[in-house]
């Protein structure tokens, strides 16, 4: 549900298919109950020249009390492409409200989190040909 969720968003912003990148901080605040109304929400909260970032609330509704929970919430990285699918530009975000000029800021913030963890991840480079120099030393 939330990778549907995150193509219609991003699609309808930037008018073009989009392929899911990558999809992190899935955070599981609270159970899902069976029986519960899902509601999700999604908003693009920042552009890069091909790649969005969307950002989804999942809130919980229990039918008979009505009582609304937040129960989850991830951000995916979607791509813009064309035919061949290949990466195309879409159009920039220009946060307005309080609320886009916050999320904006945010996605800022995780995008260089991410790029520190994959530099941070990353094995360092072969100084030769020799497998010795990729052992893992506690
Ligand atoms: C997404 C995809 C089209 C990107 O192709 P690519 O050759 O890496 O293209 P680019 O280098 O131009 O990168 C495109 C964008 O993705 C971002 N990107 C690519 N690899 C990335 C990575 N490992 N980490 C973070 N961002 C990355 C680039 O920063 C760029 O963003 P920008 O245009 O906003 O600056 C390609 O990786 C792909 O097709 N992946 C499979 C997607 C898919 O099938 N998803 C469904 C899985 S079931």
């Amino acid at each position: 549900m939330l990778d549907q969720v995150a193509y219609a968003c991003a699609s309808r912003y930037a008018s073009r298919y989009v392929v899911t990148l990558s999809v992190d901080q899935v955070m599981f605040r609270q159970p899902v109950h069976v029986g519960e109304l899902v509601t999700l929400l999604a908003a693009v909260n920042h552009t890069g020249t091909s790649s969005m970032e969307v950002g989804i609330k999942v809130v919980a509704q229990e039918i008979r009390s009505h009582q609304q929970r937040h129960v989850n919430s991830c951000f995916f990285t979607m791509v813009a492409v064309d035919d061949e699918r290949k990466p195309v530009p879409v159009p920039p975000l220009r946060p307005f409200t309080p609320d886009e000029k916050r999320r904006y800021a945010a996605a800022l913030t995780r995008k260089a989190l991410r790029q520190e963890f994959a530099r941070r991840a990353s094995p360092p480079p072969a100084r030769d040909g020799n497998c010795r120099s990729l052992a893992l030393v506690p």
